[in-house]
């Protein structure tokens, strides 16, 4: 069935919200099938946020994002993608409502928290981006 990738980021780690945020996913009704603690390293990071590779704010997101151990997820169930994104909430946690995840534990738009994969060709792509084919 689908499979959508979802990282905690390093903020998220720090403050010990691993357990928290699974469980969220979990009572949804998705399955987490693949998971590792890990560190991002520059090439990584770069590749991942491509897309906002001419936003200002660029440098800032690969440094916070290789700032420390991030949480990398392969959560699968119906509509991954797009029930993941609900879970998680929009992009800046201030305008994010409560009972989203950001809604409830973020502030900053640079340090939300938690990624969620935004099309289930882009989970495919970030999949093999952070784990090996054996993995999963
Ligand atoms: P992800 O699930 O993390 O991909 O977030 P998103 O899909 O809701 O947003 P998008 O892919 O457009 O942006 C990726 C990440 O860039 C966001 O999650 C933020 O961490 C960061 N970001 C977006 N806008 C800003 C901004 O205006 N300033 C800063 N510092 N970071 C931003
Ligand atoms: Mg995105």
């Amino acid at each position: 069935s689908e499979k959508a990738f979802v990282m905690i980021k390093p903020d998220g780690v720090e403050r010990g919200l691993i357990g928290e945020i699974v469980n969220r996913f979990e009572k949804k009704g998705l399955k987490l099938v693949r998971a590792e603690l890990k560190s991002v390293d520059r090439a990584v990071a770069e590749a991942h946020y491509g897309h906002l590779r001419h936003k200002p704010f660029f440098e800032e997101l690969v440094e916070y994002i290789t700032s420390g151990p991030v949480f990398a997820m392969i959560i699968e169930g119906a509509g991954a993608v797009q029930n993941s994104r609900s879970l998680i909430g929009p992009t800046n946690p201030a305008e994010a409502p409560p009972g989203t995840i950001r809604g409830d534990f973020g502030l900053d738009v640079a340090a939300n928290v938690i990624h969620g994969s935004d099309s289930v060709d882009n989970a495919k792509v970030e999949i093999e981006r952070f784990f090996s084919k054996l993995d999963y």
